[in-house]
Formats: structure tokens, C-alpha cells, sequence
């Protein structure tokens, strides 16, 4: 099989972690569109998942929308499993699944902490850790990929950026950026490549108060050096060139799509 310029996923097969809205909706739709099948993972949201598997098949693409709460290990367990029953198994893993939980830090309940940190960290490990077993047992398979597999971890600005008022969100992603390098640097020499996005400002339900409102937008704009706010696409175009083969050598980093937001925009005219 040749790979097509349009469609570098062909042939290859995806699962896409907290994909029944907002981000992670978008990089199911993308990978479709460059040739992958789907696995539209979704906690609660049910219909929408079920909307997001109806777009990909009317645009010809293949999708399932498969049920799994990442924090917990035994449904990660089936979450990975419906790949293999599905299709045999998997080429990518766009680990996207995240929540917010925010509190003053004064306020901040133990449980607040350890949501975020279970569903964030927690479920990237989990995820990361079945997906790699798999790309392990499988090895590379040449007509599809140069890599035995690739993991994408959508990370944040956070990662970088600290966040008053966030600060088991900031932690979660903070420590998700070793967790990527650390399993970048074990995994290279089985050809697997492990990648972080970490998205901006981006137009999704996590962070409606932030530009809902024209008042809101006018406080968030100043941030964005670029001057717009993000959309759930730029974060899927970024994610089918780190799924594909296209950036074949890049493994362990980082890639800010933010709009300049980590690029200190109040130094602009200032310091
Ligand atoms: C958060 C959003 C926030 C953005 C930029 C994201 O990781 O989930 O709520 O708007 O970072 O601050």
C-alpha cells in the first residue's frame, strides 16, 4: 500500500480518549479525514460520542464510540481491547481526556486534587502504558508507518505556565510533561514515538467563561499574541502530522499550538 499525501493515516488505526466533544472531538474528525479508523472514547457523554462516530461515517470515514472512564484500569483494559476485537489493533493513541476542578488553593478539597490528577496523569499513564504494550507485541509495520506506534498526550500551556486558582490542573500537566519525555526516551528503540500538544486558548466548553462573553474575550485576547483564539481544529491539524509519518524523527517534544500565549505577551510593552 502506498500513503497518500492527503489521507498519512490510511491503514492505520486510532484511539482518541475523551473524544465526544471540544478537542478531542476534533482530532477524532481529523484523523478520519487522513485516513484513520477511530475509537471515539467518551465517559458520560454518550450521545455526543455517538454524534461524533455519525459525522466520521457520513464523511466515509470508520468510527466506534467505545464507553471507559481512563482513571480506572480495568476499563482502560476494555477500552484498548475493543480496538484489538475491532481491528486487529492499534498504530495511535491521542491520550486528550482531561478535566478542569478549579478552587482557590485555600479551598481546594483532596478530592478536587485527586480527580484531576487521576483522570489527567492518571489516565494518560494508563492509556500510554496499554497502548505501548500493544505497539510493543505488534512491531512496526512498514506499509503503514515507519513506527511501531505513536502516543500523543494533549498536555496545556499549563504545562509551562503556572495557574493561580488551578493548581491541581497545572500540577496534572506539569508532571504530564516528564511522564511524555521519560516514556519518549524508553519506548525510541522500539520505534514507538511519544509527543506532547499543548493547546492555548481554544474555543471548547472547558473554558466558556473565558470567551462567552465580549467582556470575557477582551480579557483573554491581550494573552494570545496572534490576536484570535484557538479552534478545536488547530489542535487536530497538529495532531495528524505527529500521528503520521511526516514527523517521523520527532520524539519527546513538545509542540505549543497557543498563539503565542507561553511567549510572556505582557513583556510586549513592558520590562
Ligand atoms: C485550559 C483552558 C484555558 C487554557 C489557556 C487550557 O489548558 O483547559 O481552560 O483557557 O488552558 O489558559
Amino acid at each position: 500500500m502506498t500513503v497518500s499525501p492527503n489521507r498519512p493515516l490510511d491503514g492505520q488505526r486510532a484511539i482518541v480518549t475523551g473524544a465526544s466533544s471540544g478537542i478531542g472531538a476534533a482530532i477524532a474528525s481529523a484523523l478520519s479525514v487522513a485516513g484513520a479508523r477511530v475509537i471515539v472514547n467518551f465517559m458520560g457523554g454518550e450521545e455526543a460520542a455517538r454524534q461524533v462516530v455519525g459525522g466520521i461515517v457520513a464523511s466515509d470515514g470508520e468510527a466506534l464510540a467505545v464507553q471507559a472512564d481512563v482513571s480506572r484500569e480495568e476499563q482502560v483494559q476494555s477500552l484498548f481491547a475493543a480496538a484489538v476485537d475491532a481491528w486487529g489493533g492499534l498504530d495511535i493513541l491521542v491520550n486528550n481526556a482531561g478535566v478542569q476542578r478549579d478552587a482557590a488553593f485555600v479551598d481546594m478539597t483532596l478530592q478536587d486534587w485527586e480527580t484531576v490528577i487521576d483522570i489527567n496523569l492518571g489516565g494518560q499513564f494508563l492509556c500510554a502504558r496499554e497502548a505501548a504494550r500493544l505497539f510493543l507485541k505488534q512491531g512496526v509495520r512498514p506499509e503503514v508507518s515507519a513506527a511501531a506506534g505513536k502516543i500523543i498526550c494533549i498536555s496545556s500551556v499549563h504545562d509551562v505556565i503556572p495557574w493561580a486558582g488551578h493548581v491541581n490542573y497545572a500540577a496534572s500537566k506539569g508532571g504530564l510533561g516528564m511522564m511524555m519525555k521519560s516514556i519518549a526516551q524508553e519506548l525510541a528503540r522500539h520505534r514507538v514515538r511519544v509527543n506532547a500538544i499543548s493547546p492555548g486558548a481554544i474555543k471548547t466548553a472547558i473554558n466558556r467563561a473565558a470567551w462567552e462573553t465580549p467582556e470575557a474575550m477582551a480579557r483573554l485576547l491581550p494573552l494570545v499574541p496572534y490576536g484570535r483564539i484557538g479552534e478545536p481544529d488547530d489542535i487536530g491539524k497538529a495532531a495528524v502530522w505527529l500521528a503520521s509519518d511526516e514527523s517521523d524523527y520527532v520524539t519527546g517534544a513538545t509542540l505549543y499550538v497557543d498563539g503565542g500565549m507561553t511567549l510572556y505577551p505582557a513583556f510586549i510593552d513592558n520590562g
